[in-house]
């Protein structure tokens, strides 16, 4: 019995040793310590013993029993090492490559040309206002000179709310807010971007648009002059648009401004050639400006003997456009992401 016991373990262990997969193992773990294993017979048989052999029967079983326990756990052991260690291999980090770029987001176009252009005139002076998008009649149109039933009202086709109140069709309201609420009627340079709203429907004209103003008076003595005004506007077409840009001064006429002008800028597509852009003229047409007139600084509590000055106003949408070649007004609008993901830190580079 002895006998049969340690053949049994030798031949386990040897098994034991030979085995290279964990599947093959369990088999042979059956093969010996399963309940129809070759140990568990062993067991079986002993009722056929001598009460003085049993003990010593039974001792050598559950020795060969631990041994080969252990030479199996020992087995899963390393196979379990193995398998960790393949694992680890394969898992290998490369610290020196480069992460994977986070994607950020990007301000849209128009956003970045007002903060530039915000960011312009502060260097020269200038405060950044605000005004409200509800508007009333009176600052949109009636202080800023155009009465009610005035023929330039038709150029503005607006969303009234009520009979007073509607969306303002025009940044310029503001300027009336800024010299109304200037109690103390000290000189005045302001910036004012923001959203405006027209009757629109047409293919090239959207119902909401972006503006932005600006508004300098000044005492008369200081003599702010239409020479101001032109070396503010090259100033800032040429650094928002191009060192390169002409621009070109046109007579026109606006209810607030005497004598108006509009300003045209050489094509950023030709360079002033001629083509499908500038409709082959050369030019297009970018501002209103003017200087400022008396009925309006009247009206919003200065005096026109006293003060003077200047004010212009432009689109948003056009100035990106320029900026940023951008051949159709409509994708600033339709919020793709291809078209906008393209602005990415396009300023800094
Ligand atoms: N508000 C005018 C418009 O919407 C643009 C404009 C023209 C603004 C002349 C001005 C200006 O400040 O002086 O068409």
């Amino acid at each position: 019995m002895q006998e049969q016991i340690e053949k049994i373990k030798k031949n386990a262990l040897e098994e034991i040793e030979k085995v290279q997969e964990t599947k093959t193992l369990n088999e042979v773990k059956v093969k010996y310590l399963g309940k129809k294993g070759e140990l568990t017979q062993v067991l079986r048989g002993m009722g056929e013993l001598s009460p003085e052999e049993r003990p010593k029967v039974g001792n050598s079983v559950n020795k060969a029993r631990s041994e080969i326990e252990k030479a199996i756990e020992e087995k899963e052991e390393k196979f379990a090492n193995q398998e960790l260690q393949k694992k680890l291999e394969k898992e290998t980090i490369d610290i020196t490559l480069p992460g994977s770029k986070i994607k950020r987001g990007s301000k849209h176009p128009v956003n970045r040309v007002i903060e530039e252009i915000e960011d312009l005139f502060v260097s020269m002076g200038y405060d950044v206002v605000a005004g409200p998008e509800l508007e009333t009649d009176e600052f949109c149109f009636e202080r800023l000179n155009l009465p009610k039933g005035h023929p330039a009202r038709d150029m503005q086709d607006s969303f009234y709310i009520t009979n007073e109140y509607l969306l303002r069709t025009q940044t310029s309201a503001v300027q009336a807010r800024t010299m109304l609420a200037n109690t103390e009627k000290t000189p005045i340079r302001m910036i004012c971007a923001g959203k405006t709203y027209r009757r629109e429907d047409d293919a090239t004209h959207s119902h909401q648009f972006g503006q932005v103003e600006g508004l300098v008076i000044d005492k008369k003595e200081r003599n702010v002059s239409l020479a101001d005004l032109k070396g503010t506007l090259e100033i800032f077409v040429k650094k928002l648009i191009g060192k390169n840009c002409e621009l070109r001064f046109r007579p026109s006429y606006f209810p607030f401004t005497e004598p108006s002008y509009e300003v045209d800028v050489s094509c950023f597509k030709c360079g002033g050639k001629g083509c499908s852009l500038c409709k082959q003229t050369g030019w297009i047409e970018v501002l209103g400006a003017g200087i400022v007139h008396p009925n309006v600084l009247k009206m919003n509590g200065y005096d026109p003997e006293k003060y003077g000055g200047f004010a212009f106003g432009t689109g948003l949408e056009r100035l990106a456009m320029f900026k940023y070649e951008i051949p159709d007004m409509r994708y600033l609008y339709a919020n793709d992401i291809r078209f906008l993901s393209q602005f990415d830190r396009k300023d800094e580079e």
